[in-house]
This record gives structure tokens, C-alpha cells and sequence, in this order.
């Protein structure tokens, strides 16, 4: 699907984050932004805006009054072509702007808590453990196709209580749903209006009506909110938010970090022979390659640090952009593994802040444990055919390794 846009001449007039360019390397393009044009526009999709410097990214995050989060993912369809239902959104608590966002919100929060996820370390480590034995013998193999896009499909089906064998199902949704945002609109409609992701959600929901189990979907089937059940449409919203926010951005994050990993052996060796590197570790892992972009809609026209915003132009907000703000962080560009102040967004700021943050940081840490104490020295068998996905989640989906030890 790629280059179907023109391409991009002008970063500061015209910019597109599904281009080739930024696609393969946007941190060069962002700083340059940063420093030049801090709230770069592009006709494209519509009309859209990137803010870029930590400062844009963070008052914009906290201003929920001049934009609306019913659409996070910046496509060429315009809102309204599909249903948006303000306040709730199509996938809650991601997509529904205050008072309700904070009561959907406050329903999922049980599932997340500390605990529950605690528990499910021992299934994490497990699955990695499997995924790594399927490529023991092996001395070069694809770090992305064998592990890293496995890891949290697996536990998302498992947490939701699908059969694992669904995986494929979902996977290909959430290519739909976060790549494909460069089709013609017209196009893109037509393949959700298919509804198959419904169809498959409804069965999973009539089969745990019929057998309840301890387990996410029957969790959301259990739920209230003011003394009664969540609309069909509300559990099916937020199964699809869950695999849409649990799975490409944790795969990312892992690839991410392998990816650096493999490409800078001392910072391999270092954490290979020092354990009490991995705290500082997974968090500068996390700022330097945070994947997720997320996007807003401006609800009226209103003036925003100089520039005129248009009631329904998209806003892109750029959560690994104002992590790379050398105004914030130090060396920014530099991953320093024992980085002492590390206050970064990549789970976002404001009232959206990623629910499943727990869930991301133990799946992290166990996939790179796992992968560190298996293989401790390794390194990209061919670096340029690394590829990295396209649109607002970032993490590379080609990822052929070498095995050195
Ligand atoms: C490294 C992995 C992850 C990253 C970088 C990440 C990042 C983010 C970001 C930036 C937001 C803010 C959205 C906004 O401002 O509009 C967010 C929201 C959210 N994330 Fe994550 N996420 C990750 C993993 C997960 C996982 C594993 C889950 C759960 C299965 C999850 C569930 C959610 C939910 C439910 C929200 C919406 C919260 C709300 O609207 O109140 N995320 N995430």
C-alpha cells in the first residue's frame, strides 16, 4: 500500500508520516522540526497539524476543551464518514472525550491493576521461552517474525480468553486499522463496513455468555456502569481498543529494543553482564524509541501558539517526538542505559495515559530477559533490510538476526 501519496518535499508544509523517509529514520526530520517549525501543517488527510517539541505535546495532551480524542488515528477518511459517537467514541475509554472518558476509564481499571498483571508473568515468560526454543539450532532467523510480534498477540488472546490459534485474526486487523491509513477513504470504509472483526467478537462474546470464565471478555460482560451492563457496542469497542493498544505498540517496544540492542554491542555487553542496569534500562528503551503517535481532532476553530486550527483538522501528537527533546532530556538522541532522570511520555500525558502501562513494562523486561539470557551476544545479520511499520505505531516488522552466542 505504500506510495500512494506523493512524496514529501517539505517536512514543514507538507509532511506525512506514512513517507518512506520517515518511516525508515523520522528522528532527523523531528529535530530539524523542533528546531525550525515546532507546529509543522500538511494538507494531506485533510487538513493535519504535527506539534513536536515536548512543551506543544504536553499542553495539547492536557487540553481536552480544544481537541477531542473521538478519532486517534489519522487516516483520509474525515470524521463523520464513520461513527463517532461523541462522548463514548468507537473504542472507549481511547476515543471518548470527559465527563465519560473518566467513568469508562474508572470500569477497566480493576483489570489492570498491579497484581493481575503480576500474575501473568509466569504465561509471559513461558510463551517467550517457547517462541525462543523454536529457534534453538537455528544461527540466523527473523527476530520479528519468530518472537517479538508473537509475544503480545499471545497475551492479549490469552488475557481476553480467545484461542490462540485467533492470533492471525487479529494481527491482520491491526495492520487495517494502524498501516493502511493511506488508502483513499472511500476504500478504507468499505473494509470496516465488512464488520468481519465484529462477526468474530460477537461469537467470543455469545460463547462466554453461555460459559463465563476468568477472563477479560466476561470481565467487560460482568462490568457496569450506573447499575447497568456496558451497550454491546461498548465491550466490543473495547476489546478492539485492547488489541489495538496492547499489541503493535508492545511488539514495537520489544523490537525496538533488540534492534538497538543488536546494532550497539556495548550497550548489549553491559547489560548482559550487569542486572542492575535493567530498571534505568527498559525506561530509556522506552523513551528513545517510544512507538506510539497518537492523534486529535480540533473541535472549533481557535488560535494554538500562533498558528489558526480549523474545527475537524487532525492533530498529530508525536509522544516519542517530545522524547527526543534535547530541551528535556540530555543527549536525547543518545540511549545512556543508566539515565537517572527519565520522566518520559511514552505512555502518553493527561487523561488518556496508557492503562495497560504495567502490562507493557512486565512484558518488556521478561521478552528482553528471556531473549538476553538465551542469546547474549547477537547481531543484525543485514542491517538495511530492516523494516519498520508505517503510520503512528513504530517498531520494526523485519528483523533478521544473527546469533553470535
Ligand atoms: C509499549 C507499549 C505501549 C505503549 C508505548 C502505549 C502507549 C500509549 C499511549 C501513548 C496512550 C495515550 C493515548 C492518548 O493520549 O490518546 C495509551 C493509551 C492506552 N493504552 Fe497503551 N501503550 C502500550 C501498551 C498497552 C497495553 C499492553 C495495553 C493493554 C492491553 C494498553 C492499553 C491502553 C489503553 C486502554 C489506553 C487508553 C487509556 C485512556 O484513554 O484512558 N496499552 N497507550
Amino acid at each position: 500500500m505504500s506510495g500512494r501519496q506523493a512524496p514529501v518535499e517539505n517536512w514543514e508544509t507538507d509532511f506525512d508520516h506514512t513517507d518512506p523517509t520517515w518511516v525508515r529514520d523520522p528522528y532527523p526530520i523531528w529535530k530539524d522540526l523542533r528546531a525550525r517549525c515546532p507546529i509543522a501543517h500538511s494538507d494531506r488527510y485533510g487538513g493535519a497539524w504535527f506539534p513536536s517539541t515536548h512543551d506543544l505535546v504536553s499542553e495539547v495532551a492536557y487540553d481536552t476543551v480544544h481537541f477531542t480524542s473521538r478519532a486517534v488515528v489519522v487516516d483520509n477518511l474525515r470524521p463523520g464518514e464513520l461513527d463517532l459517537p461523541a462522548p463514548i467514541g468507537v473504542a472507549p475509554p481511547i476515543t471518548s472525550d470527559p465527563p465519560f472518558h473518566a467513568i469508562a476509564r474508572r470500569m477497566l481499571l480493576p483489570a489492570f491493576a498491579p497484581k493481575k498483571i503480576a500474575a501473568l508473568e509466569p504465561m509471559v515468560r513461558k510463551l517467550c521461552r517457547e517462541l525462543l526454543d523454536s529457534t534453538s539450532g537455528k544461527s540466523q532467523f527473523d527476530a520479528a517474525d519468530d518472537y517479538t510480534r508473537h509475544i503480545p498477540v499471545g497475551v492479549i488472546v490469552g488475557m481476553l480468553g480467545f484461542p490462540l490459534e485467533d492470533a492471525d485474526i487479529f494481527r491482520q486487523f491491526i495492520t487495517q486499522v494502524l498501516e493502511k491509513v493511506d488508502m483513499p477513504g472511500e476504500e478504507r470504509l468499505n473494509m470496516f463496513m465488512q464488520g468481519e472483526i465484529e462477526t468474530y467478537l460477537d461469537k467470543q462474546i455469545e460463547a462466554h455468555r453461555a460459559y463465563p470464565r476468568d477472563d477479560l471478555t466476561s470481565f467487560l460482560l460482568d462490568a457496569e456502569i450506573d447499575g447497568n451492563k456496558l451497550a454491546i457496542e461498548h465491550v466490543r469497542g473495547t476489546m478492539i481498543l485492547l488489541m489495538v493498544a496492547g499489541i503493535d505498540t508492545t511488539w514495537s517496544a520489544i523490537g525496538a529494543s533488540l534492534w538497538h540492542l543488536a546494532s550497539h554491542p556495548d550497550d548489549r555487553r553491559a547489560l548482559a553482564s550487569d542486572a542492575s542496569l535493567w530498571p534505568t534500562a527498559i525506561e530509556e528503551f522506552l523513551r528513545a524509541y517510544a512507538p506510539v503517535t497518537m492523534a486529535r481532532l480540533v473541535i472549533d476553530d481557535f488560535d494554538f501558539n500562533g498558528e489558526r486550527l480549523h474545527k475537524d483538522d487532525w492533530l498529530l501528537l508525536p509522544f516519542p517526538s517530545a522524547n527526543r527533546d534535547e530541551k528535556v532530556f540530555p543527549d536525547a538522541d543518545c540511549v545512556i542505559l543508566d539515565r537517572q532522570e527519565n520522566r518520559h511520555s511514552a505512555f502518553g500525558l493527561g487523561i488518556h495515559r496508557c492503562l495497560g502501562s504495567n502490562l507493557a513494562r512486565m512484558e518488556l523486561r521478561v521478552a528482553l530477559e528471556e531473549w538476553m539470557s538465551r542469546y547474549p551476544d547477537f547481531e543484525l545479520s543485514d542491517p538495511d533490510s530492516v523494516t519498520w511499520s508505517k503510520g503512528q505505531v513504530r517498531g520494526p516488522r523485519s528483523l533478521p538476526m544473527r546469533i553470535l552466542a
